[in-house]
């Protein structure tokens, strides 16, 4: 860092010149005025893998590394912004070579932090530089910091959110067109909205990710990504969504994460939401956080989770926080105190089940799948039976009272065993937002 009167010049490295490097620059290039505290902002190096590859940015005066690793280390930056993306390789090493080197680092890459973030805070910390990714976490939705900063005095319950926009687009997509999720997704690739090895989103990692992140914010521990249930919404049925939508629901990819004893409970998977809640009604690429806390009640965010524009100006407000002098740990307290967060144990699962049974239209069936469900201790909070339609058999829907988790899992192993059941049944939780 140069200073120059009350200006201070901040130099920045910038690895990885994709959608959100690539904003970034043009960001900072619209805005040369773009300071704080009296400093100004210069880029003195970027690195991407391919020099000539053309780019909505002309890079052609900055300084180029072909490695990130170098440029990490160069005497000529001040702060390292990470924009490659994957939770190891390049991206790790030229992180660890930054904060090696004492440089602040701001990255919008979740996957690292949600992977490795106990690790690298416990660097940064040693070294005394920030380590911030704002833009890790639903793109131009400041979550992290609302998580982080202003609900630190909070004692938060839980945080539901669709954190990945491929899969809403696609559930929306679904119910909004009646196509079933291949087509959807093959539309969607198409379109670029979902990229050609779409595991990460439509798998439910990215969500994972993210809310692993938030998690450990929110409840005050390390990121503990091994630890989260993961569920994408590859099995999820247009059936599914159709019914749920007579019942007065949507279906939805929510990433959660609330208190379970001691710990907390992180996972993904598909649920059932009711229509009227906010979170049903963010559609399309949308992401939305619904955070529940002893003190502040509820609170709820919605915007862009992705794109050049909103992740550029994130990563921007962090590279702002650095220039302001940053100075919080990474995480609510020093990683050395923090530990993975996790459920305590013997913490029961519970809440409400949506469960589709395919039957054979004969006499019985229903009192059948009733008792079965009552034998395993479900009990039913409604039923709704439909005609026939085009697929084999007729769908007997019902949703139960709140009950463990693991005793709804073995009510439907019960029913699957049924001889006029013909084919597994479906169980889709309810969200108790
Ligand atoms: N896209 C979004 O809206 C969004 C939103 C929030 C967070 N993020 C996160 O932001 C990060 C970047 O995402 P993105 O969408 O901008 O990715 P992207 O468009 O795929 O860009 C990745 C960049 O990294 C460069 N790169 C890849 N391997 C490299 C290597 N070995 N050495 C040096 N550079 C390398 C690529 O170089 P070439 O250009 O030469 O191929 C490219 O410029 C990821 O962590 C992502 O999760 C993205």
């Amino acid at each position: 860092m140069s200073t120059t009167g009350n200006h201070r010049t901040w130099r920045i490295g910038v690895a990885g010149l994709g959608t959100v490097g690539s904003g970034l620059l043009g960001f900072l290039s619209e805005r040369p005025d773009y300071a704080l505290e009296g400093g100004r902002v210069v880029v003195t190096g970027v690195s991407a893998r391919s020099r000539s590859r053309s780019r909505p940015v002309d890079i052609s005066r900055l300084p180029w590394f072909d490695d990130p690793v170098a440029l990490a280390q160069s005497p000529d930056i001040d702060i390292f912004v990470e924009l490659v993306g994957g939770s190891d390789g390049p991206a790790k090493a030229a992180v660890e070579a930054a904060l090696e080197a004492g440089k602040a680092v701001v990255t919008a890459n979740k996957a690292l932090i949600a992977e490795h973030g106990a690790e690298l805070a416990a660097l940064a910390e040693s070294r005394g530089v920030p380590l911030l990714f704002e833009a890790a976490v639903m793109g131009g939705v400041p979550a992290v910091k609302i998580v982080r900063e202003a609900l630190v005095g909070e004692d938060i319950r839980s945080l539901s959110g669709i954190l990945n926009g491929t899969c809403n687009y696609i559930l929306t997509e679904m119910e909004t067109s009646g196509s079933a999720f291949a087509d959807v997704l093959a539309e969607a690739q198409r379109l670029g909205y979902a990229e050609a090895d779409p595991t990460m989103d439509v798998g439910g990692f990215d969500a994972a990710h993210k809310i692993t992140i938030l998690a450990a914010l929110a409840f005050g521990g390390s990121p503990n990504f091994a630890a989260a249930e993961i569920h994408g919404i590859t099995g999820v049925d247009l059936l599914d969504i159709r019914l749920a939508g007579d019942l007065g629901y949507r279906v939805k990819l929510i990433a959660s994460a609330e208190r379970a004893g001691t710990g907390a409970r992180v996972r993904v998977r598909p649920f059932l939401v009711r229509k009227t809640h906010p979170i049903a009604q963010a559609d399309g690429a949308l992401n939305a956080l619904f955070i529940e806390g002893s003190r502040i009640g509820r609170i709820f965010l919605q915007g862009p989770g992705a794109g050049a524009g909103p992740t550029a100006a994130a990563v921007a407000a962090d590279i702002a926080d650095v220039m302001a002098g940053a100075r919080r740990p990474v995480f609510q307290a020093p990683a050395e105190a923090l530990s993975p967060c996790a459920p305590s144990e013997d913490v029961a699962a519970k809440g409400r089940g949506y469960i589709r049974v395919m039957v054979r239209d004969e006499p019985g069936v229903l009192a059948a799948v009733s008792e079965e469900l009552a034998e395993a201790g479900v009990s039913i909070e409604s039923f709704l039976q439909k005609p026939p339609g085009e697929a084999a058999g007729v769908p007997i829907v019902m949703t139960t009272h709140t009950v463990a988790e693991s005793v709804l899992d073995a009510a439907v192993a019960r029913i699957a065993r049924l001889p006029a059941v013909l084919e597994p049944p479906r169980l889709l939780h309810i969200a108790g937002i």
